[in-house]
């Protein structure tokens, strides 16, 4: 019998390259070979349109919503956000590397110093601590969702570009790696049941997006202009699977989108799209 359940883990994690310890480049090279494979008519570069890339009908809806996106608004506010001085004067412009341009594919990266992921928002939320100002609930999409709707627009076409060097990296990223493969919730699934074994399948009325590309579009509008970072995304498909969640911005979700964005690496970053 132990047997058996050892099997049934095997064959979920990808022909084992999660037991093993694998080298980053390596897990994406693998996934992304798998993808290749299993759906040979499919471009990588498509990925990024998510579950889109499978489905033409979709594909046409949203390019014809991004070409008047009903959330632009939003984004407006962001930028206010952004370009609304500090009571010390200072900027976001001035306090993020490169006056904000052309860096998020940078993110997440391992800060050796402090020990731990720093995300995009962390970057955020640290400059404006910096600055005296008081932090954002990363789960508040009034604040830091706006804020990074609009700051990762400056690094659309931006490639993927995540580095995991060092122990510590490599061990906050095999944390974020544990997370996506481990089965969770009543239902007992992985992220990687739905988003690789399950991805281009649909799952009652919902087709599946890949793990390739889920991380270089947030944060989405949904239906409109419901706003989703990627950890309101998170949360909401642990939920989906009658799961326990951590909060928006907790370590384990940090170290879930190291791993997660690093497979995404090479891919080109495009901010406040449109999702079913
Ligand atoms: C029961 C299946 C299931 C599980 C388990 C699951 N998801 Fe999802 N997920 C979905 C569905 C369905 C959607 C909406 C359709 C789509 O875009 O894939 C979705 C959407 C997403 C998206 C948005 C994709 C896009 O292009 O907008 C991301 C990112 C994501 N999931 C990540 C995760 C992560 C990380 C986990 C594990 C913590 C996880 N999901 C667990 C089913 C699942």
């Amino acid at each position: 019998m132990k047997k058996v359940i050892l099997g049934m883990i095997g064959l979920s994690l990808l022909g084992g390259a999660a037991v093993t310890m694998a080298s980053p480049e390596q897990d994406r090279l693998d996934t992304i070979k798998y993808f290749q494979t299993k759906y040979p008519n499919v471009k990588i570069e498509d990925y990024v349109y998510g579950s889109l890339a499978f489905d033409q009908d979709t594909m046409d809806q949203y390019n014809a919503i991004m070409e008047f996106p009903p959330f632009e608004s939003e984004v407006e506010k962001g930028k206010k956000m952004w370009d609304t001085p500090f009571k010390n004067g200072k900027t976001y412009a001035s306090c993020m590397p490169n006056g904000g341009k052309n860096i998020a594919g940078n993110y997440p990266y391992f800060d050796d110093k402090a020990g731990k992921v720093v995300t995009f928002q962390d970057a955020l939320n640290a400059c404006r601590v910096a600055n005296g100002e008081q932090a954002y609930n990363n789960g508040d999409m009034k604040t830091m969702g706006l804020l990074q709707a609009y700051a990762r627009t400056l690094s659309d076409g931006m490639l993927s570009n995540v580095k995991v060097e060092g122990a510590g990296a490599l061990a906050a990223y095999d944390d974020g790696k544990k997370t996506f493969y481990s089965r969770k919730g009543q239902l007992n699934f992985a992220c990687a049941t739905c988003h690789v074994q399950n991805a281009g399948t649909r799952l009652r009325s919902e087709l599946i997006s890949p793990v390739i590309g889920h991380t270089v579009h947030w944060p989405v509008f949904r239906a409109g202009d419901n706003l989703f970072t990627i950890h309101r995304r998170y949360v909401g498909c642990v939920k989906s699977v009658r799961g326990i969640s951590p909060k928006e911005g907790d370590v384990s979700w940090n170290n879930l989108e190291y791993f997660h964005s690093y497979m995404s690496n090479g891919l080109p970053l495009k901010a406040s799209v449109f999702r079913k």
